[in-house]
């Protein structure tokens, strides 16, 4: 029997209309400032995207611009001013940065309380410990996604393929916390698909389509497919999606399926950087 498709763009619109109403109880209304640094075609898109949510949903969204030549000492500086700025209650640094800045630098100079990605060391270590703090978007998107679906997570085995400190490693964190048996699989990892086979629910966060195939899946398996692949005008993930479909219980397609997710859950994550400093 063919997979079910978990139906990320209805899930997602109805967590934008959660946290509208969530959002139209509240006043000051929360605010994201959303920090872009350069004119990466591709940031310039998604940032504006983020910003079109928060209007739709009540929010209000600062837009900070730097250009590609700031030095990383400009751009934490504009953070800082940020951090300090009670107006504002979550600040999103759009990656990637230009490559003569360090990644980490300024990732961490965002106050660990506005840190509306969860990508700052001290929130990246509550998820390790499973203590309660702001998680990165798609992931919990991705989390999300499996209890809307009725997926049961304790006691399962989960392959996570990926461990980058945006999806891999904090995807792998959730699904522990949620207490599955959770493998991380990467480019060093050999026969992966020895791996993906024993799983109940497989994760993909790698970038390279057909990373999972048929002959590597368990018949019944859950599969998340987070890759996002441009194949001339077409999207495509990581996943085969057509092979995989055939022998999985339910799957995510893409597009459709983590991808609405991942704005969605920005949104959550705003609201409770909100909840969070004014104690609401
Ligand atoms: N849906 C969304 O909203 C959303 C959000 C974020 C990202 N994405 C997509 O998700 C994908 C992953 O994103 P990312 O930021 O995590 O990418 P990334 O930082 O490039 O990390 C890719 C990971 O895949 C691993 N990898 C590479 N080749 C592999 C192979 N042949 N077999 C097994 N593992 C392999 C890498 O291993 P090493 O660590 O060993 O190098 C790395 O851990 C991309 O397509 C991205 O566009 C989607």
């Amino acid at each position: 029997m063919p997979a079910n498709i978990i139906d990320g763009k209805k899930i997602a619109e109805s967590l934008l209309e959660q946290s509208a109403s969530e959002v139209s109880m509240l006043s000051p209304k929360p605010c994201l400032a959303i920090f872009l640094v350069g004119e990466n075609p591709a940031s310039l898109v998604y940032t504006k995207k983020k910003a079109d949510a928060c209007k739709k949903i009540g929010i209000e969204s600062r837009m900070v611009k730097l250009p590609a030549s700031a030095s990383e000492q400009q751009i934490v500086s504009e953070i800082k001013t940020l951090n300090s700025d009670h107006s504002v209650d979550a600040i999103l640094v759009q990656l990637p940065l230009p490559d003569a800045i360090d990644e980490d630098n300024v990732l961490a100079a965002v106050a660990a309380e506005k840190d509306v990605d969860g990508f700052h060391p001290q929130n990246l270590g509550k998820l390790a410990l499973g203590t309660p703090g702001i998680a990165p978007c798609t992931p919990k998107g991705v989390i999300y996604l499996l209890k809307q679906s009725n997926v049961q997570l304790s006691g399962k085995r989960a392959v996570v393929i990926g461990r980058s400190r945006i999806v891999g490693k904090p995807l792998a964190l959730l699904l522990l916390n949620e207490n599955c048996t959770v493998t991380i699989c990467h480019s060093k990892t050999p026969d992966i698909g020895a791996m993906t086979r024993e799983a109940d629910i497989v994760c993909v966060a790698v970038g390279k389509p057909n990373t999972l195939t048929s002959d590597m899946v368990k018949k019944g398996a859950v599969v998340i497919d987070v890759g996002i692949n441009r194949e001339g005008e077409k999207l495509k993930g990581d996943v085969d999606f057509e092979g995989v479909s055939k022998k999985a219980s339910l799957i995510t397609p893409v597009p459709g399926g983590v991808g609405p997710m991942t704005v969605a859950m920005l949104m959550q994550n705003t609201i409770a950087c909100y909840r969070n400093r004014h104690k609401k």
